[in-house]
């Protein structure tokens, strides 16, 4: 095998957007099939544990790894025979996302622009069911391609098999470890209407005096939206969103709304609701705090930063007293969103 592909004792600070300094006994930078089919039957480093990143933008790293980490870097776009309905546009898991996503709106594929500035790359984009501004790419998925790794060999992969939820896949269940994500096909509406239904979203449209968007109008308005809320990873450490959006029975919500009247919750099919976990640590009164170099962000209380030099255990530890907090107070548990290693 090719030396220059196995790295050993590899810093991961560039590679994780929480800018976490931790170390990895080995580390290969992936850029095609036949690469990965090498690597993982490599006598040296078959039998280490693994971990499978894109671009670090939804991990959280709390030590060093005596491990082998693939960072999947496969590159490429390229449009497929399209469907009646939709356009079907596949791309390497390794592309950017924002990038990507720019570059259909290019090409006159519109249809991911709510889901504009997401930090990451395509294959970490079905893991999490990326989701933003009334848009989750369930709703723009056609399949996708990965590696078995049992089987050893590709697999081809239907949206029903990917079993998409909020922020959730079989890739964090079922076939978490056991599929590595080569490239995702999207299916993108050949008769594209805006998706403007979430409130921010349409107060910046209308802000902007924009009555009929174009896929260009969301894009900009997405963008703007969120370079006000949401830090940039490459001045402040963070990983979007650290918790899930808690969801609660009809009577839980009754009971804290009695309490808390401002409480920012969303119906959900099935009597269920949603409630706004920034909301939640806001009224915590975390809102900004900081505990030695980790913090939550000014600006959106769902977000955790890096203010300098923190470590994981760190981040973690502030995580866990949010979530001691919020429980105490409205008895939520905050689930994190981000995958811990
Ligand atoms: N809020 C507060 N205080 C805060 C933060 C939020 O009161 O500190 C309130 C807001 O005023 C608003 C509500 O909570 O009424 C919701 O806030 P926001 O619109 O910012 O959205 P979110 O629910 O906090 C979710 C996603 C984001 C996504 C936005 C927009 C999750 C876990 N997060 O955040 O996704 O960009 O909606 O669609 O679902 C991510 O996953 O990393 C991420 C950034």
């Amino acid at each position: 095998m090719d030396s220059h592909l196995l790295q050993t004792d590899v810093s991961l600070k560039p590679f994780n957007t929480f800018g976490v300094d931790v170390r990895a006994r080995c580390f290969a930078r992936i850029r095609s099939i036949e690469q990965l089919s090498m690597v993982l039957v490599d006598p040296r480093v078959r039998d280490l544990p693994r971990v499978v990143m894109g671009g670090g933008s939804n991990l959280l790293f709390t030590g060093d790894l005596d491990g082998l980490v693939l960072k999947i870097d496969i590159d490429g776009l390229r449009e497929l025979e399209p469907l009646p309905h939709a356009w079907r546009v596949q791309v390497g898991a390794g592309e950017n996302w924002h990038a990507t996503v720019q570059r259909l709106l290019d090409m006159g594929r519109p249809g991911v622009e709510n889901l504009a500035l997401i930090p990451g790359q395509c294959g970490a984009a079905p893991i999490q069911n990326i989701g933003a501004y009334g848009l989750e790419l369930a709703e723009r998925f056609d399949s996708l391609r990965a590696w078995d790794v049992e089987r050893g060999q590709v697999v081809s992969m239907s949206l029903t098999d990917c079993a998409f939820g909020y922020r959730d896949s079989a890739f964090k269940g079922a076939l978490a470890d056991q599929r590595i994500i080569l490239d995702v096909t999207l299916s993108l509406p050949r008769d594209w209407q805006p998706v403007t239904g979430y409130a921010d979203l349409a107060h910046e449209l209308a802000a902007r005096g924009v009555a009929t968007p174009t896929a260009h109008d969301v894009f900009e308005a997405v963008i703007a939206i969120r370079r006000r809320k949401l830090p940039d990873p490459a001045t402040l450490g963070n990983a979007g969103s650290f918790f899930k959006n808690p969801i609660v029975s009809r009577d839980k919500r009754g009971e804290l709304i009695a309490r808390f009247p401002s409480l920012v919750n969303y119906p959900l099919a099935g009597g269920r609701f949603k409630l706004a976990a920034g909301w939640l640590i806001d009224a915590a009164g975390l809102k900004g705090a900081t505990r030695g170099r980790a913090g939550v962000y000014e600006k959106q209380a769902l977000v955790l930063v890096n203010r300098g030099g923190a470590t994981g255990g760190e981040i973690l530890a502030l995580a866990r007293e949010i979530q001691t907090k919020v429980q105490e107070k409205f008895g939520v548990l905050l689930e994190p969103e981000p995958v811990i290693v």
